[in-house]
């Protein structure tokens, strides 16, 4: 894996944001800052993620086992809350931060995510960790640029996963007359095979609560509007209430037209295994569903095939987890010791090849990753790189919200599509 400079390019507008915003960022020297100095209680560390159950919770625990080698003597508390994309974590570490109680460490999405921690004065800087714990050359430059504000860096990632795949079931898709090698160049192409699913009498695309609603949105922006058109939604050169616009979220109402009534009771894994029970021809989820069809033991080709979202070839949607210092935290030392297992080489190849996603840090060995993993971590080194809009890359929490409300309400049938655009747009404008 190389540092990709056209990530520095696309995301040049989120850095300017938080930049701009930087000026509130908090910086408490009284709260245990991590610099090595000190430390603090390092008993034990609550660790806050939503990877509560299922394939996610396999690779929290696969960077626990690493964790409690490299640290025995501090204990692992799982603060782990359930909602994929932190649909309801969020909400609740906010809640949990604005009565300062800090859990030791939380899960954050690199970017305008990120930034928002940064910018509510809510995370300590913890760039003295990366010279202390040899990292500094470790990661990515372009993925350090997201982590960073005024020159200090507020948080250490852990994984790249891409959020514009497809999974599929190559059995129904044989039963649906479809060739499962085969891969689609545009949305049209894609709703004719669509539609031979749907015609077999299984769900032509399986979905699951909004989240992923929107996850389908933006990788529908993505194939419609190109990389560049897509990237121009989160800085402003991309008009909201264009044409394009609106031809891509017909192609996103159609899409949906082909899934499960259910979804919207369902989260991420349940969309997932109507592929691999063989209900659903076709899912697009972020790359953690690999892990998910590892841990039920399925194999690619055989079990399941993946390709990118049609139309988005080339390009790699992007997404990063990173753990941070919170202000106020409990047991600063017991996160001084997460961040350094979450870091590590040994800790980032341990919990990568169980989350599906890709080492941040490049000197993870990655010789074990699955075949999947490693299409990814060649994508990531030669694809065009954009933010994912549905996990904290392109916009801010509150953002994200106001697209998810919006989203929800057309696709209950609350709102048509002329209404959803002008909300899509004010979300965004109003970012
Ligand atoms: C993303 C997160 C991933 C994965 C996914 C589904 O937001 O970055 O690590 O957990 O949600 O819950």
């Amino acid at each position: 894996m190389r540092v990709n400079s056209r990530l520095t390019a696309t995301l040049a507008g989120v850095a300017i944001l938080g930049l701009g915003l930087s000026a509130c960022g908090g910086d408490s020297d009284d709260t245990g800052s991590a610099d090595g100095s000190g430390g603090g209680d390092a008993s034990e560390v609550e660790v806050f993620t939503w990877w509560a159950a299922g394939s996610e919770k396999a690779g929290l625990d696969a960077l626990v086992s690493v964790f409690n080698e490299q640290h025995p003597d501090t204990e692992f508390v799982n603060g782990a809350v359930a909602g994929g994309a932190g649909s309801a974590a969020k909400d609740l570490l906010q809640s949990r931060l604005q009565t300062n109680d800090p859990p030791d460490t939380f899960q954050a999405h690199a970017g305008a995510e990120l930034q928002d921690y940064i910018d509510a004065g809510q995370v300590e800087d913890v760039s003295d960790l990366y010279d202390e714990f040899g990292l500094t050359d470790a990661f990515p430059q372009d993925l350090i640029d997201r982590l960073t504000v005024d020159g200090k860096i507020y948080s250490i990632p852990s994984n790249i996963h891409r959020a514009n795949v497809v999974w599929a079931n190559p059995t129904v898709l044989e039963d649906a007359g479809l060739d499962p090698a085969a891969t689609y160049d545009s949305m049209d192409d894609w709703f004719t095979a669509l539609d031979a699913v749907k015609d077999s009498g299984k769900t032509a695309l399986s979905v699951a609560t909004t989240w992923t609603q929107v996850n389908l949105l933006e990788t529908v922006l993505l194939s419609d509007l190109g990389a560049e058109g897509y990237s121009g939604l989160w800085d402003g050169s991309t008009d909201w209430t264009g044409d394009d616009v609106t031809g891509a979220l017909e192609d996103f109402e159609k899409l949906m037209s082909y899934t499960n009534t259910d979804r919207d009771g369902l989260d991420w894994p349940d969309a997932t295994q109507q592929i691999i029970d063989g209900q659903a021809g076709f899912n697009v989820m972020g790359d953690w569903a690999e892990a998910a069809f590892e841990e039920a033991g399925k194999t690619a080709p055989a079990d399941y095939v993946y390709f990118p979202v049609p139309g988005t070839d080339g390009t790699f949607d992007f997404l990063a987890d990173s753990f941070t210092l919170p202000v106020g935290a409990p047991h600063p030392g017991g996160a001084k010791a997460w961040l350094e297992t979450v870091g590590s080489p040994e800790g980032q190849a341990a919990f990568n090849k169980a989350k599906g996603s890709i080492p941040a840090n490049t000197n993870a060995d990655t010789s074990d990753f699955s075949d999947y993993q490693q299409t990814a971590i060649e994508s990531f080194g030669s694809d065009t790189i954009v933010s994912s809009l549905a996990h904290g890359a392109a916009v801010p929490v509150a953002t994200l919200n106001a697209v998810s409300d919006a989203t929800s309400k057309f696709t209950t049938g609350a709102s048509d599509l002329a209404t959803y655009q002008s909300e899509l747009a004010s979300a965004v404008s109003g970012s």
